[in-house]
Formats: C-alpha cells, sequence, structure tokens
C-alpha cells in the first residue's frame, strides 16, 4: 500500500513536472474547475499563451502560483536576509538542541513524534527551505494552498505542558510554535572534581516545571534555588507570551490572555509585504512596520515597549533589594539582573552574614559547556568546584517562597521573550505588575 502510494505520487509528479516544461500541456486547462489565477501572462514563460489570462486552471498554473525561478529567487534572497540563515545557533546540534537549531534535528522530531533526536548531528544544517517546507498535497484548487507546502501545522505539544497536550496556535503558526516556545528540560551533565570516583555524566534534577499547581504549591510554599538549576525559557516563549500562557500565575489575580491581535498568526507579522527599500517583510521575517503604523495611525509599538522596559526596571530593582537578584553594571553602563541562588548544588544553605567559620566552602559550576571547533558538537564542560562565597553579602539566606520564585522568573519571561511586550501587552504587563504587588505586599519582615 505504501508502494502504491508513492509510485502514485511520483506519476502525479511526473505528470505535473511534464506540464511545466511543454507549453501543450496549457490546453488540458480546460477541463479543470475555474480558478482566481491568471498569473501566466505575467510571468511571460508561456510565450504564446501569456494573453490568455483566462487559461489559469490547470496544473501548470496552479503550480506556477509559486513555482517559477523568479519567485523561488526572491525567497532566497528574503531568505538570506534573516536570523534562520545568519544566526550561528545550528552549531546547537547536540541530542537536545537539535530538535530546535537544526534542519535535520526538526525533520527527526517531525517524523518520529519524539522530543528530542536519538543522537547529536555533528553535520546537520541550519534552518532552511527545506526545514519548513514539503508538500503535502496537490489539490491546489481546493483552497488552503499553502499549509499544503508547509513541512508541519499541526498542533504542537509544548514542552512546558512536559509535552503531553497538543496546543494549537492555528495552522500557519503551529510550525513556527515547534521551536519558539520555553524549552524546557536539557541534560546538564556535571563532573565532580573532588569525589572519588568522579561523577561523570551525571544528569542532574531541575526545578519543577511551571505551572505549578496552586493546591499543591502556595504563593508562600518554600522553595531552593540550587546552583545549576534553572527556570530560564531560553529566549524561545514567544508563542507563550502570545498566547498569554505559562506565565507565574499569583494565586487570586485574573489574568487577560486576549487581545488585539490574538487571530493573527506569526507569519501575519512577521511575513507580511515584503518592503524593498528596509528590507523587512516576507522571508526576512523582520517585521515590515510600515503596515503596521499604517493600521495604527501612528506608532503604538514604542510605547509599548518603552512601559514594559520600565516595568522590567521596577521588578528587577525591587528583586535586588530582596537580594532575590544581584544587580550588574557593565563598564559602558549597561545594566543586568541575575538570580542568585539560595543554596550550593548539593543543597546547602549559603549563610549570610558570613559565617565565623570562614574556611565554609560551597559547590558550584566553575566551567560552562562549549562548543567544538573542530566536530561542532557541544562539549559538556560543566565541572563542579568547591570555594568559599564570594557573593555572601548579597545572599537572602533563606529558601526564597514560590512568590518570589515567581517573580523572578516573570521578570526572566518577558526579559527573554525580545519583542518586549509587543506579543501580548496586556498579558506581559499584568505579570510584571502582579509579581510587583505581591513582592510590596509580603515584604521580607512580614514574609
Ligand atoms: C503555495 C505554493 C506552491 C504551490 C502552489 C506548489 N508548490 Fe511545489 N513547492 C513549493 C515550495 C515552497 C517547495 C519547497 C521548496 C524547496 O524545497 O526548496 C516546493 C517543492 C516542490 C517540489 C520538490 C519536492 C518536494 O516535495 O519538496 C516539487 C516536485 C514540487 N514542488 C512540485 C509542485 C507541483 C507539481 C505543483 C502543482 C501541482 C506545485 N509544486 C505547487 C510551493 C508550492
Ligand atoms: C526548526 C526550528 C524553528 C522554526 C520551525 C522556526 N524558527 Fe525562528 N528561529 C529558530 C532559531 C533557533 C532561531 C535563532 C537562530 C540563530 O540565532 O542562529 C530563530 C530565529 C528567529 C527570528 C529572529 C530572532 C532574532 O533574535 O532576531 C525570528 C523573527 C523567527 N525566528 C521567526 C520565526 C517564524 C515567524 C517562524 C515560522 C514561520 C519560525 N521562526 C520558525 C528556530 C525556528
Ligand atoms: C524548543 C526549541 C529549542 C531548544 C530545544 C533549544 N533551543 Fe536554543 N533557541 C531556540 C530559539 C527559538 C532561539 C532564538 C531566540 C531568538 O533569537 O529569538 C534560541 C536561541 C539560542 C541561542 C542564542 C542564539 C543567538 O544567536 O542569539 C543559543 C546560544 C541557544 N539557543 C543554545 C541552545 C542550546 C545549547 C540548546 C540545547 C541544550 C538549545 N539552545 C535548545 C529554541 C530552542
Ligand atoms: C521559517 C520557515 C520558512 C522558511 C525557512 C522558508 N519558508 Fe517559504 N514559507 C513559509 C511560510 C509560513 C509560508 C506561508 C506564508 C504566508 O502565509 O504568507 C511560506 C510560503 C512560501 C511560498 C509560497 C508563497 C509565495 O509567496 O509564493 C514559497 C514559494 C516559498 N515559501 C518558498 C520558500 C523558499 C524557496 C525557501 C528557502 C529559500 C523558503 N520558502 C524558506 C515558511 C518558510
Ligand atoms: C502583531 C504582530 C506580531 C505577531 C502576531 C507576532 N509577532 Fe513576533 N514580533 C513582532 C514585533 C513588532 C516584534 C519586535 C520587533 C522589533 O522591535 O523590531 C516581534 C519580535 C519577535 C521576535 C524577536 C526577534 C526580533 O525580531 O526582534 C521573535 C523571535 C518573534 N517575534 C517571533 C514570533 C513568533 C514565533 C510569533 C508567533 C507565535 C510571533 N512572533 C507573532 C510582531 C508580531
Ligand atoms: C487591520 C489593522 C491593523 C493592522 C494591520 C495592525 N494592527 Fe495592531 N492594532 C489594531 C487595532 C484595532 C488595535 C487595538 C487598538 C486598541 O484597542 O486601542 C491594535 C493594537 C495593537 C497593539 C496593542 C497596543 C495597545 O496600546 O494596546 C499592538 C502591540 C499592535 N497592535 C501591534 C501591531 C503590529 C506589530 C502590527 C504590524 C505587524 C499591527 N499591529 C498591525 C489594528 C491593526
Amino acid at each position: 500500500m505504501k508502494k502504491l502510494q508513492k509510485i502514485f505520487f511520483t506519476a502525479t509528479l511526473m505528470i505535473a513536472a511534464v506540464c511545466l516544461v511543454f507549453v501543450s500541456c496549457t490546453k488540458e486547462g480546460a477541463v479543470g474547475p475555474a480558478g482566481a489565477n491568471g498569473k501566466d501572462g505575467v510571468n511571460g514563460l508561456n510565450g504564446v499563451n501569456g494573453v490568455d489570462g483566462l487559461n489559469g486552471k490547470d496544473a501548470n498554473s496552479s503550480c506556477r502560483v509559486c513555482h517559477t525561478v523568479a519567485n523561488f529567487d526572491t525567497k532566497i534572497a528574503e531568505y538570506h536576509l534573516s536570523k534562520h540563515y545568519l544566526g550561528t545557533s545550528s552549531s546547537r546540534n547536540t541530542k537536545f538542541c537539535a530538535r530546535c537549531h537544526t534542519s535535520e534535528g526538526f525533520q527527526e522530531i517531525q517524523g518520529s513524534g519524539q522530543f528530542t533526536v536519538t543522537n547529536d548531528m555533528p553535520n546537520a544544517t541550519r534552518i532552511n527551505c527545506q526545514t519548513c517546507h514539503k508538500h503535502t498535497g496537490f489539490d491546489f484548487e481546493s483552497g488552503d494552498t499553502l499549509s499544503q507546502v508547509l513541512f508541519t501545522n499541526k498542533p504542537v505539544y509544548l514542552n512546558y505542558n512536559k509535552n503531553l497536550t497538543a496546543t494549537d496556535f492555528g495552522k500557519m503558526s503551529n510550525l513556527c510554535v515547534n521551536c519558539h516556545q520555553i524549552r524546557g528540560k536539557t541534560a546538564l551533565v556535571y563532573s565532580d572534581t573532588t569525589l572519588t570516583p568522579k561523577v561523570l555524566n551525571a544528569a542532574f534534577d531541575q526545578l519543577p516545571y511551571f505551572p505549578f499547581t496552586l493546591s499543591t504549591n502556595n504563593d508562600l510554599d518554600t522553595v531552593q534555588y540550587r546552583a545549576g538549576r534553572s527556570f530560564a525559557v531560553h529566549d524561545g516563549n514567544q508563542s507563550n507570551l502570545f498566547a498569554g500562557i505559562n506565565g507565574y500565575e499569583y494565586a487570586g489575580v485574573t489574568y487577560v490572555r486576549t487581545w488585539a491581535h490574538t487571530g493573527f498568526s506569526c507569519t501575519t507579522c512577521h511575513m507580511n509585504t515584503y518592503n524593498a527599500t528596509d528590507k523587512t517583510g516576507g522571508h526576512t521575517l523582520i517585521v515590515n512596520k510600515a503596515q503596521c503604523t499604517a493600521c495604527h495611525g501612528g506608532d503604538k509599538l514604542t510605547p509599548v515597549q518603552t512601559s514594559i522596559s520600565a516595568k522590567l526596571v521596577e521588578l528587577g530593582n525591587l528583586l535586588t533589594a530582596r537580594k532575590v537578584f544581584k544587580k550588574t553594571t557593565s563598564g559602558t553602563g549597561v545594566v543586568s539582573y541575575s538570580a542568585l541562588n539560595t543554596h550550593d548544588f548539593n543543597g546547602k544553605l549559603y549563610i549570610t552574614p558570613l559565617p565565623s567559620d570562614s574556611t565554609k566552602t560551597y559547590a558550584a559550576s566553575s566551567s560552562m559547556n562549549t562548543v567544538s571547533t573542530s566536530t561542532g558538537l557541544v562539549v559538556y564542560g560543566n565541572i563542579l568546584k568547591y570555594a568559599k562565597d564570594a557573593d555572601w553579602a548579597l545572599r537572602i539566606g533563606r529558601p526564597w517562597t514560590y512568590g518570589e520564585l515567581g517573580a523572578a522568573y516573570n521578570y526572566g519571561y518577558i526579559n527573554s521573550e525580545l519583542s518586549i511586550g509587543v506579543h501580548n501587552y496586556k498579558y506581559a504587563l499584568k505579570l510584571l505588575q502582579s509579581s510587583i504587588d505581591w513582592l510590596n505586599a509580603h515584604p521580607v519582615s512580614k514574609k
């Protein structure tokens, strides 16, 4: 049966391909159902038939809506301006990264239905035409043309939901959401220089996934934020913010999830009409903002981004005052915040103020994973090192409450999302404001 299908598919392709070559095929057009497509005349490839705008019903012209050299050249040129092409992250080609960072990895998980690829992929390539495109049908007369050439448009099993439930973001967005989502668990592999035998390749447990079930995790329950653990969303949570989901939501607060453009797809904005002047839109995936301004009658984005940036600073400073975050100002004046661990790797509480026993040492990671320049693979380089605590004066000296962890997570959720609130202004603002309100309502003294 499989084989038959394959032969049939090949035959269809061949007939269609033949039609692309021989002008005489266009005569068959008369049999097909009427179509809106009169583009033959425009692309000039069709000689005598060029004037015949009515002759737009057959396989020839239905394929040529897309399949002209000029159209593909345009797409290639636009794609060359996108970060999928320009970015360097296809070197993230190991088991836990390849599904989102390489073309072959993405294709493998789509075929296998697994959430990671089976092996490291040293020769994998960057995201390209074949990552996003595959013909799933040839019935272009009956509508839904574009989804027939996308690699997938199936609802997505979100990592955040432990890959248990499929969420439908809409046919055009599902493709993107496979990768542009909260990353979820990856393997952290540590070596311990002091233990014998050395604990090599030992995986480490992560913080529990959000969302916490509030019946078991109250905002005031305590939690350790151990060295090595991570609650980072990994810069890819655009789909989560767009849908208004997976932030830390405080008990008793109402969160609005929908907004003016909830009905849009990722492509409505990121693949809008190509603008040759500033090289945005189309397959560049850079938003052509001129199209937004025309409809908004002005710039709606800057006010959104300005107010979200201000709220981020307010929250960052509150968390710093509480000793949840540490604030760093670079030589050039750039301010950044990082979360300070409450416990060391092995679960020992960082004590503050400095204990009189100044020989106390704590276990933390001393080096990071790197990408090998010769093999292109990630080399696990996390090594545990025991040292005195240089940050003792900045530490909170107790476990966090979930309310504090939630506020720190919400800061990261918006800060890493990269649109600065544009993808869902209402939800973004509410996440930040409810975090600020909770911290103010639970001052450290009354915690
Ligand atoms: C809506 C646009 C569109 C239409 C209509 C369309 N194609 Fe395609 N086709 C594509 C895209 C996009 C690709 C992938 C490009 C790539 O891989 O470089 C593709 C790839 C192909 C391939 C390469 C093999 C594959 O499956 O990847 C063949 C053959 C093909 N198309 C034939 C056809 C034929 C025959 C028709 C008409 C029956 C047709 N296409 C109609 C967009 C379209
Ligand atoms: C196979 C996974 C994958 C798919 C599918 C995918 N992306 Fe991406 N996208 C990435 C990765 C990985 C990057 C970062 C690339 C880099 O920096 O090397 C990225 C980068 C981007 C960027 C640039 C971000 C920046 O910081 O400038 C935009 C915009 C984008 N993608 C939008 C989309 C849209 C829209 C779709 C769907 C039409 C999509 N992506 C589909 C993985 C994917
Ligand atoms: C669920 C999909 C997903 C997985 C799995 C994933 N990433 Fe990413 N990653 C992304 C997306 C999407 C971006 C791009 C964010 C952007 O620029 O908009 C990204 C960005 C990055 C960047 C920044 C790239 C740049 O040019 O700024 C690095 C570095 C990175 N990822 C490393 C990794 C590593 C290492 C792993 C495996 C341990 C991994 N990623 C696994 C989706 C993923
Ligand atoms: C990040 C995913 C992604 C990549 C990479 C990508 N495309 Fe597309 N492509 C899409 C999506 C999504 C659409 C549908 C766009 C829409 O709805 O407006 C599309 C539409 C198309 C179409 C049909 C629409 C038209 O205007 O003709 C063609 C042809 C096409 N792509 C060719 C290519 C080629 C060639 C490449 C490689 C240079 C490529 N695409 C790379 C996602 C992608
Ligand atoms: C309402 C229009 C709109 C929709 C819908 C939309 N985006 Fe965006 N997106 C934007 C704007 C505007 C920015 C900010 C770009 C800037 O400031 O230059 C942005 C930023 C981004 C970025 C950060 C990189 C960059 O270009 O600055 C990524 C990645 C991204 N979007 C992916 C997506 C994905 C994936 C979806 C679908 C889940 C999506 N977007 C839906 C408008 C949109
Ligand atoms: C068809 C018209 C139309 C287009 C095109 C359009 N928008 Fe909008 N946009 C609206 C309307 C209507 C609102 C809601 C106004 C309100 O509620 O005050 C809105 C609101 C917004 C908001 C929320 C601002 C606020 O103050 O609440 C953002 C962000 C936004 N649009 C982004 C975009 C981006 C990015 C684009 C371009 C890719 C875009 N829009 C294109 C009609 C449009």
